[in-house]
């Protein structure tokens, strides 16, 4: 018996040790937000936070996880409304989509750590999330949109601020 914290609720799961935290978020819980990729730790569509760090649930077996606080995709803001997603809205990153979870979590553990990035910062704790649509340029704009947010009160920052960075 694995016992955690689900995105603030008590968990307990009757499951081997081994298994992955991603099988046990999708198939014995019914969180499908956060995504299968790779299964290796190397796209990062499966990030979660454990402990507010963001971290790969493929490669995470649920005995890492006992006793620990995990949040996904689903728990991140109870109205959807974190100021990464509201980022992500106003600044239409997703194409597909697939990645996208995983590059939120990704995003939203780097601000909680470090509320002023530079660009050299989000290209470092962003490197390990893949996608294939090629979003990179709109995700670190929605980055330095979500930490303006954060820094300014949740206040929208202005998308003409952050035109200089497309370059990216
Ligand atoms: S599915 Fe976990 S890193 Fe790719
Ligand atoms: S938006 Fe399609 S893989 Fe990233």
């Amino acid at each position: 018996m694995t016992s955690f914290t689900l995105n603030g609720k008590p968990v307990q799961l009757d499951a081997e040790p081994e298994m992955p935290l991603l099988w046990a978020i999708r198939d014995l819980l019914g969180l499908t937000g956060t995504k299968y990729g790779c299964g290796q730790g190397l796209c990062g569509a499966c990030t979660v936070h454990v402990d507010g760090q963001a971290q790969r649930s493929c490669v995470t077996p649920l005995s890492a996880i006992a006793g620990k606080a995990v949040t996904t995709i689903e728990g991140l803001s109870a109205a959807g409304d974190h100021p990464v997603q509201q980022a992500w809205i106003q600044n239409n990153v997703p194409q597909c989509g697939y990645c996208q979870p995983g590059q939120i979590m990704s995003a939203s553990a780097l601000l909680a750590n470090n509320p002023n990035p530079t660009d050299s910062d989000i290209d470092s704790a962003m490197s390990g999330n893949l996608c294939r649509c090629g979003t990179y340029g709109r995700i670190r704009i929605a980055i330095q949109d979500a930490a303006s947010r954060l820094n300014n009160n949740n206040s929208a920052a202005p998308y003409a601020a952050f035109q200089e960075n497309l370059g990216g």
